[in-house]
């Protein structure tokens, strides 16, 4: 609770260790366990109704019939919503009013882009008699023969890839760079579509009164979403307001607005009522975005000694047939090994899909899988320990800009965690351990790296005369404990305990958080709430400084330093006044300041700025049935300053389990045909569950960053998944012998090899 507030330097030095820094439990926990967090679909308004939507069986073509008679003909039907009778909209669904702006589905004509684009929303009483009405409309569809997968249609050049990197980047010449190298290899690794799978469905409860538009949905970017339905219900964006206090997982799925949510607030308005729309588990393989199937080619260079010389890092991907969004698989290579040769380049090709969008760790975690694993390869080819390889591969610098690390505490994750693995016991070569029971035992690691970003965020501070203090962001928890952590960021900010803080969040009428998305909404919002904290001390102490009656007279902002509810002077700390005494005497009831959290353009320039961590995996495979299982798994992470250890091991452990899913679980199989995701259920998409998730430990190792953001933070959110999938999939290598490269890896992959 200390702030030494300084305006004559940069307002940043907060002196770290109270509540920042603290393995505080999470403030909603209480709530969510017991029930009384209200989710989105949660709210009932009076007089609501039941939306359910109907969506396209087939991958392309047109809706030619809709039993529309049927449906309304079910008892506790109240309408059913197509494109001949939906209200207009006032921006064009398929327009593009900035480049955050994906197109989307919303009853515009009677086109089938996917399988699983809605056609219609019926609209009951109930809930089940929406559901029946939908399934009584007997759709008849005219189709075209469906291009599905990496191989559906003919490739071409994507303009721009991720988010607005060059499709081509070269560094040095690659060619002549294989051609002179000792050892070089080259391989080929493909990964599926990947859905996001958050606990909760996507949903909105829509309440339009008069001109004013209420909604409850889960959100990562509500004054995004606010904007966006302002273009295209043609009102003001503050004539909406969007509650979203409680996310059940985000993952990127509701980083953006989607078509069905527009749907919700459409069908609320046909009906004037009310209207809540609950979309069913199948039906989120459709709308919401994906991340792109890929197919990477590797090809690597390295001297006799283990000295890279060249890396090729070549991406085939998927987009829809009309949105262009292009998952950077590559992009991890610029950053990762030194090689004075490096080149990443793309093509693509459109499907009949939904488009695919931001994923876990968008890029970076199919890129780090296909690069780590080449990684892995080449060490092999080269003789050389995969760890030590890396090490004498370390990029010093950031290879493709030359740019130095604004801090990179990769050699002490490497060395932290090999140690708490035990890594330099293990023999070089594949299939030489085997535990009491006959499994083969492996061992594999893999480097963790993602930017540090950060985006744009608002937060307002307000202290009170009666010494409290409120921090207002509308900023998002998806459940990665945001709430706890900017509550404390918040309380240090103010010079306050935590519980005199109230800290807002969750609501487009608050100020606007940005979206919480690319790891960097800690970075972003804590950032604005320290700066606001710091302006309404910075108020505070002006009132006080210039008052002849304050014992602070004349010590300068720069003299002042707050803690605990009261303005001291920094030379002679007995002597100060509480923050109420100052308001009071000021005659004010409160103070308030705001404050932004923006990146640091000049810092961006001179340093390339980026998490990283290493990841050591263990895995027993069966040598007759092919079967993995993951024994135990130890990731160390640099991430700069840690505002709440709990929650943050908390996330590097969630995305070492999603790095496992992407080694040995997850696939969405698509049918050639229709175009239909044939495992759209968490039955058959798997994802690790308790059983397959051993002993994960993580822990963070010590890095000052004193250019990323004045608090030193560069985001943990998906880190955790970069490095583990390669560590699992290296070591399913180690175990066995047998290199996989397609992911998931599968059982037939491994099975009769015993
Ligand atoms: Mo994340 S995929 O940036 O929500």
């Amino acid at each position: 609770m200390t702030l030494e507030l300084d305006l004559t330097r940069d307002p940043a030095h907060l002196r770290h260790g109270s509540n920042i820094g603290q393995p505080l439990a999470r403030r909603d926990g209480v709530l969510k366990v017991t029930g009384r967090a209200r989710y989105a679909a949660d709210n009932h308004p009076r007089g609501m109704l039941f939306a359910v939507l109907a969506v396209a069986s087939v991958a392309r073509g047109r809706v030619a019939s809709l039993d529309i008679e049927a449906a309304k003909a079910h008892p506790g039907v109240v309408e059913v919503m197509t494109s001949a009778n939906r209200p207009p909209l006032a921006d064009d669904p398929d327009g593009k009013p900035n480049p955050f702006a994906f197109r989307f589905e919303a009853l515009q004509n009677d086109r089938v882009r996917y399988a699983g684009q809605p056609i219609a929303v019926v609209i009951g009483e109930t809930l089940e008699a929406a559901t029946e009405g939908a399934s009584l409309l007997s759709p008849r569809y005219e189709t075209e023969p469906a291009r599905i997968g990496l191989d559906g249609n003919e490739a071409y050049i994507p303009p721009v890839v991720g988010m607005g990197f060059p499709a081509e980047s070269r560094h040095g010449d690659v060619d002549a760079a294989l051609a002179g190298s000792a050892k070089t290899i080259e391989a080929i690794y493909e990964t599926p579509p990947h859905y996001h799978n958050a606990m909760e469905p996507h949903a909105i409860v829509a309440e339009w009164q008069g001109d004013r538009l209420v909604i409850d949905t889960p959100t990562q970017g509500l004054v995004m979403m606010q904007a966006r339905l302002a273009g295209l219900f043609g009102i003001p964006p503050e004539n909406i307001l969007i509650r979203s206090p409680y996310l059940g997982g985000g993952f990127g799925g509701k980083g953006l607005m989607a078509g069905p949510q527009v749907l919700g607030i459409l069908a609320a308005k046909l009906v004037g009522r009310p209207v809540k729309l609950v979309v069913r588990r199948e039906q989120l393989y459709g709308p919401f975005g994906h991340r792109s199937p890929t197919r990477q080619t590797l090809r690597l260079g390295a001297s006799a000694e283990g000295r890279l010389s060249a890396i090729h890092h070549h991406a085939r991907i998927v987009t829809s047939s009309f949105e262009d969004f292009y998952e950077s698989a590559a992009h991890v290579t610029h950053t990762l090994y030194a090689a004075p040769a490096i080149a990443t380049t793309y093509d693509a090709v459109r499907a009949d899909t939904g488009t695919p969008l931001f994923v876990r760790a968008p890029g970076i975690a199919p890129g780090s899988i296909a690069l780590e694993s080449a990684i892995d390869e080449m060490a092999e080819a080269c003789g050389i320990d995969p760890l030590a390889f890396r090490v004498q591969n370390y990029a010093e610098v950031e290879p493709t800009t030359g740019k130095p690390f604004s801090s990179k505490a990769l050699r002490e994750c490497y060395t932290q965690g090999a140690e708490r693995f035990g890594w330099w016991d293990r023999p070089l070569k594949p299939r030489m351990m085997r535990d009491k029971d006959g499994f083969l035992v492996g061992w594999g690691m893999g480097t963790a790296t993602f930017h540090a970003l950060m985006f744009a965020g608002q937060a307002r501070a307000v202290i009170r005369r009666d010494g409290s203090g409120v921090v207002e962001s509308g900023a998002h928890d998806m459940g990665q404990g945001a709430w706890t952590a900017f509550a404390q960021i918040a309380a240090d900010s103010l010079g306050l305990d935590l519980d005199q803080v109230t800290f807002k969040a969750g609501s487009s009428d608050l100020p606007d958080a940005g979206i919480a998305g690319g790891s960097a909404h800690t970075a972003t919002v804590g950032t604005a709430i320290h700066n606001a904290g710091a302006a309404v001390i910075g108020k505070l102490a002006e009132l006080a400084t210039a008052d002849r009656r304050s014992p602070l007279f004349g010590a300068g902002n720069a003299g002042v330093v707050a803690r605990a509810g009261r303005l001291l002077r920094r030379d002679d700390e007995s002597r100060g006044e509480s923050y109420g005494e100052i308001l009071a005497r000021a005659g004010l009831s409160e103070i308030e300041a705001s404050g932004s959290g923006l990146p640091d353009q000049a810092a961006n320039e001179h340093y390339a700025m980026h998490s990283h961590g290493a990841v050591f995996a263990e895995v027993k495979v069966d040598p007759d049935l092919g079967q993995v299982r993951v024994s135990r798994m130890i990731g160390a992470f640099a991430a700069g300053r840690i505002i709440n250890p709990k929650m943050v091991r908390s996330q590097l452990i969630g995305g070492m389990i999603w790095g496992v899913s992407l080694a040995l679980h997850e696939e969405a199989i698509t049918d050639r045909r229709s175009g239909r995701i044939m495992n759209a259920n968490l039955g058959e998409y798997h994802v690790p569950v308790n059983a397959d998730i051993p002993a994960i430990e993580a822990f963070t190792v010590e890095e000052v960053d004193p250019h990323v953001n004045p608090l030193g933070i560069k985001g943990v959110g998906e880190i955790g998944i970069t490095g583990s999938a390669g560590a699992v999939a290296n070591a399913v290598w180690h175990a066995t012998g047998i290199r996989v490269r397609r992911f998931p890896v599968r059982i037939g992959d491994l099975v009769g090899h015993g």
